[in-house]
């Protein structure tokens, strides 16, 4: 653009050429048929205007909705006078690329899923004391003195310290232990239960040891072996039971995924061609057929009766790894996603639904090939005397969730929600092997660069 704009005629010299400009979408505007984009290229600070009408090439992205300020764009055109004052030239669109990202897609299709269906987005905290999960797999936040930022190379040593060398809590900013959320469903709870229906979409952080392609230390909620930070997207439906969690969460997926076969075509040929052979053929499947239910009573009778040998043994209250979910949505049902309930309340959180059996709870796990667990979800305890008494059997301090247990003692509703961790989700989509391919600047064991 600086080329185009920065001598003293603004452009005027380089009239009727052809040009082709990749920037960014700085204001978008739109005039019955006509589009006005102003795009900036970071070459200067002036932006061109770019005019389109309904026969240039790429005009149905419009009409999609994904283009808007900031997204990046391949615009070609003819540079002609412009008839606004502001501007002596404009570019005259012949054809337009958005340069989206599958990535960029999902998240958009999340958003317009859950706000199309009434669902309102809620912020959860990052740091917090509390577990959702109750695994103890958190991130420490600890505070630096700082006084002692500056006299010291290492910032281990401006970490607040009783005598005997350990930390001191009651200097720390929080006063007492904190940590960075492995989820945020409890705190959706609390909106749900006055909001009705909600979502988080937000960063989540796991400190699980584990060195897989479908784990990662920080996931915008999505992995099990995976010591991560990912984004999760967590809904929390209010007056709802297991059943209509699952049907959000198959509605939801489907949505997605028909998504980004409609508008990132581009892209998803690129990954049929290079990535996963199939992979659209697969998705579209995902789309039109209804997904497999069975409980996990009958999830084990099925790995039993199988012919391949598990590293794992399976037994009835044995937790599903990696290796048994991939089996039964892979080689039992034939790649189609399959969602197992009813699992033993030993090997699932607190927070769980105590089934009228009283060995089971109420929840739920979607599997998909390739990732395994997509989706986890489960209807909430919502009687307060069953929460206490799980709370004592699993040696929780009661005291720390005061305020989770006064949401049921000041009158609940029954309701229930899932996550689903982002990036496996962009696995699923694209066919990308390694959780870690999924996000820009990923995060697992012994990996904090940049
Ligand atoms: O099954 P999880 O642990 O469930 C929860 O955290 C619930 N509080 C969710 C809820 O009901 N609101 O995690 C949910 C999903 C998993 O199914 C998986 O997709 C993803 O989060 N996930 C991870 N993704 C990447 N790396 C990790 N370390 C992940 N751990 C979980
Ligand atoms: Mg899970």
């Amino acid at each position: 653009i600086v080329d185009i704009k920065g001598g003293p005629d603004e452009g005027l010299n380089r009239l009727d050429e052809t040009l082709v400009v990749r920037g960014w979408v700085r204001t978008f505007r739109a005039q019955s048929s006509i589009i006005f984009i102003e795009v900036n290229d970071g070459s200067c600070l002036s932006n061109l205007q770019c005019v389109m009408s309904s026969d240039a090439e790429g005009y149905d992205q419009i009409e999609s909705g994904l283009i808007s300020t900031g997204a990046s764009l391949l615009v070609q055109g003819v540079l002609v006078k412009s008839q606004g004052s502001k501007q002596k030239v404009e570019l005259k669109v012949e054809k337009l690329i958005l340069v989206a990202r599958v990535r960029n897609a999902l998240a958009y299709a999340t958003h317009k899923f859950f706000q199309e269906n009434g669902f309102v987005w809620v912020s959860s905290p990052i740091i917090t004391a509390s577990d959702c999960e109750g695994a103890g797999e958190q991130f420490c936040v600890t505070t630096l003195i700082p006084s002692s930022r500056e006299t010291t190379d290492s910032p281990v040593a401006a970490i607040p310290r009783t005598e005997d060398g350990s930390v001191d809590w009651s200097q720390d900013f929080f006063g007492k232990p904190a940590f960075l959320t492995v989820s945020g469903q409890l705190n959706g709870e609390t909106y749900a239960t006055a909001l009705s229906d909600v979502y988080t979409f937000g960063p989540t952080f796991r400190a699980e040891n584990s060195n897989t392609s479908r784990h990662l230390a920080e996931f915008w909620l999505n992995a099990k072996t995976d010591s991560s930070i990912s984004k999760m997207i967590e809904p929390e439906l209010a007056f709802a039971d297991l059943d209509d969690d699952m049907a959000c969460a198959t509605a939801y997926l489907q949505y997605v995924v028909q998504y980004i076969l409609e508008n990132c075509k581009e892209d998803m040929d690129f990954f049929n061609t290079w990535i996963e052979k199939g992979i659209i053929s697969r998705l579209s499947d995902v789309v039109e057929k209804s997904f497999v239910q069975l409980t996990y009573t009958d999830a084990i009778d099925l790995l039993l009766k199988a012919k391949k040998k598990f590293e794992f043994p399976v037994k009835w209250g044995c937790d599903l790894q990696s290796e048994h979910e991939r089996y039964i949505t892979e080689v039992a049902f034939g790649g189609c996603p399959v969602i197992i309930r009813d699992y033993p309340k030993e090997i699932k959180a607190f927070y769980m639904r105590e089934n009228d059996d009283e060995k089971t709870v109420a929840a739920m796990d979607m599997l998909v090939p390739r990732v395994g667990e997509l989706i986890g979800g489960s209807q909430r305890e919502e009687r307060l005397e069953h929460l206490e008494k799980r709370l004592d059997g699993l040696k929780l301090n009661k005291e720390s969730y005061w305020w989770y247990l006064d949401l049921r003692r000041y009158g609940s509703v029954p309701h229930a929600g899932f996550g689903l961790g982002f990036e496996r989700l962009v696995q699923f989509a694209t066919g990308i092997d390694n959780i870690r391919d999924a996000i820009p600047f990923p995060r697992a064991p012994g990996s904090a660069e940049f």
